[in-house]
């Protein structure tokens, strides 16, 4: 994982316990055999706090479990989960003095919905949670390093965008917002491999059906805005293969 240059800054463990789920060690996540049983590769692969996720599911939050893919200091995130509280929230980042500000901001807000995953989020799409969680999922300004030699790093991959598809339940919405055209010239042209992702809207996401989105800005989005940068969404739904022709 690349230096993060903030500090990190002093958290109440009693709020990292509620707030905040650490990654399993790898070498137990790569003893997990493809062809195990999934319960037991549920129950002995998801960090404990991840199992009330997937619980929370079939509970309260009825199938409205949103994802923040590299949320930052999760402004967004917690905007959106303050606003919404019927909808379960996880944002994931792997910058640790970064996710300690999401956890405080999340606490300040006194918010019951909402966790944050420390870890890369190519390890976090593998947990076996539930194979198609997500309502929908927020990539919000995902590339900090534009420059050749870093692209290996980017979020979307060929591998990774079929781990976003998958993890999308029917029906759902992935979310990309970023300021560097050629970033969201890539991702159309990995994404659209994708048959079951369709690509709904690319300047107006404000008419896009999802909760939260747009009563709340992430913190690249304001910096982005503030240099008068110009803002490419796009916004994909999964459908089922079938659909595609009716659209
Ligand atoms: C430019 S910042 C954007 C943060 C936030 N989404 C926003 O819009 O303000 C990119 C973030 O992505 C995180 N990141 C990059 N690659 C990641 C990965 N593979 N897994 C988890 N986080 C990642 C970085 O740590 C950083 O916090």
């Amino acid at each position: 994982m690349p230096a993060c240059r903030l500090k990190s800054i002093k958290v109440a463990p009693a709020l990292l316990n509620k707030y905040l789920v650490k990654p399993l060690p790898r070498q137990r996540i790569n003893t997990i055999k493809p062809g195990e049983n999934s319960d037991f590769r549920r129950t002995a692969v998801l960090p404990y706090n991840l199992q009330t996720l997937t619980a929370a599911r079939s509970l309260h939050y009825s199938s409205r479990i949103i994802l923040e893919a590299a949320c930052g200091k999760g402004d967004f995130l917690t905007d959106i989960a303050a606003a919404n509280p019927d909808c379960f929230y996880i944002g994931v980042d792997y910058a640790y003095p970064v996710i300690l500000r999401a956890v405080k901001r999340a606490a300040a807000l006194m918010l019951d919905n909402i966790l944050f995953y420390w870890g890369d989020i190519k390890i976090f799409l593998k947990y076996d949670f539930e194979k198609t969680v997500f309502t929908q999922i927020f990539i919000n300004f995902p590339d900090p390093w534009p420059k050749r030699k870093h692209h290996k790093r980017r979020i979307i991959q060929k591998d990774t965008a079929g781990l976003f598809c998958k993890a999308l339940q029917q029906n759902s919405w992935l979310v990309i917002a970023t300021d560097i055209k050629e970033l969201y010239m890539y991702h159309n042209n990995v994404l659209k491999e994708f048959p079951q992702l369709v690509f709904m809207n690319s300047h107006d996401p404000f008419t896009i059906p999802y909760s939260g989105y747009k009563t709340a800005i992430s913190t690249y989005e304001q910096k982005g805005e503030a240099a008068g940068r110009h803002i490419y969404y796009a916004v994909y739904k999964k459908i089922l293969e079938k659909e595609r022709f009716s659209f």
